[in-house]
């Protein structure tokens, strides 16, 4: 069977951006496909991380994924740290990877900024470690959304240079799998800039642990532009903030945005944003519930990680042996 890889960050204000555009497709992939999902703890230290937020961000991914609707019997998840093979294959793609692959890297330098030479090394090697993360279980499709691409297509590459230089077969190339229209959610406060955990104003983003106090409040503060909605898709172009809100019903109802329009074309926002309130709600209320009751769960949350900790160190386990030995290196 076609085994996936995918890996979010556990970098905290998990919102309904990571919801629709990540976490949901995962749930729909476990049925077709053995899954790996991984809390990328090591890809977060990149940039500085207090550890109590790590540990606690930590436990609210996992608690998300479950809540989500992914099961951990049926899945290996897991935080990247449990599984030193990670590591260890990382430092190998370093030794393989070149620096002018690196350089064009478009994420390091837009995380960089200004200051470069400030960046952490481990920053500008991220995509190593993704590589590592993917090819230590040989996975052959990964979900990811559009800012990833570049990664992936780096970790292809890293795939190919190994398997040329060492006159071997061992990695796949791996596929990535985009799933439908892309759901891409944008903030409430600017339907032109991505929904974001690090956008300063809360009022832009709806949160996974947000009740349905704040989720209608949140929605009923929503930008929009003084027009009624349009009866047709076509009608969204230059309404970015209509657009957003549409989008994100579609998303909710599992429908079409066309669809979404047949029925609520015509209306006010003041009406349209009740309805979003309503399907909001019905939606992310029970996952949100569930995660606080997963929180207050520590103990149970850590023996799922340290259970996909193990199974994932048994699956990457042979392949790592096959690298050791076809690198070179000795191990009794
Ligand atoms: N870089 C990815 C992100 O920030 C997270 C990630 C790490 C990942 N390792 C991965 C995604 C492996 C897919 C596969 O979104």
């Amino acid at each position: 069977m076609d085994r996936i890889f995918s890996g979010v960050q556990p970098s905290g204000n998990l919102h309904l951006g990571n919801y629709l555009g990540a976490i949901r497709n995962f749930v729909r992939l476990q049925d077709q496909y053995e899954c790996i999902y991984c809390v990328v703890d090591l890809h977060a230290i990149t940039v500085w991380q207090n550890p109590e937020d790590l540990r606690h961000n930590t436990r609210e991914l996992t608690a998300a994924f479950i809540a989500a609707g992914l099961d951990p019997s049926k899945n290996v998840i897991m935080n990247q740290s449990q599984n030193p093979h990670h590591a260890e294959l990382a430092w190998i793609f370093n030794c393989v990877a070149r620096l002018g692959w690196l350089n064009r890297m478009t994420q390091f330098k837009e995380k960089a900024g200004k200051n470069r030479e400030n960046a952490s090394v481990g920053l500008y090697a991220y995509p190593n470690l993704m590589a590592a993360d993917i090819l230590a279980y040989k996975a052959t499709h990964v979900p990811v959304g559009e800012d990833q691409k570049q990664h992936l297509e780096l970790c292809r590459d890293i795939a190919q240079k190994f398997n040329n230089d060492f006159g071997v077969d061992l990695f796949p190339i791996v596929e990535p799998l985009i799933l439908g229209p892309a759901t891409r959610v944008m903030s409430l406060r600017d339907g032109s800039s991505k929904m974001s955990k690090s956008d300063p104003s809360d009022n832009s983003r709806i949160n996974l642990t947000d009740g349905p106090d704040a989720i209608a409040q949140k929605i009923r503060r929503a930008r929009t532009d003084p027009e009624p909605l349009p009866s047709e898709a076509d009608g969204l172009d230059g309404r970015p903030e209509a657009a957003n809100l549409v989008g994100i019903y579609a998303a909710l109802a599992d429908g079409q945005v066309a669809t979404v329009l047949q029925e609520f074309g015509g209306s006010l926002f003041s009406e349209f944003k009740n309805a979003l309130t309503d399907i909001a709600v019905a939606k992310l209320g029970p996952i949100g519930e569930e995660m606080q009751r997963l929180m207050a769960e520590p103990a149970y949350i850590d023996s799922v990680l340290a259970d996909g900790g193990a199974r994932a160190r048994a699956l990457s386990e042979p392949v790592m042996a096959e690298v050791f030995d076809t690198v070179g290196l000795v191990r009794g």
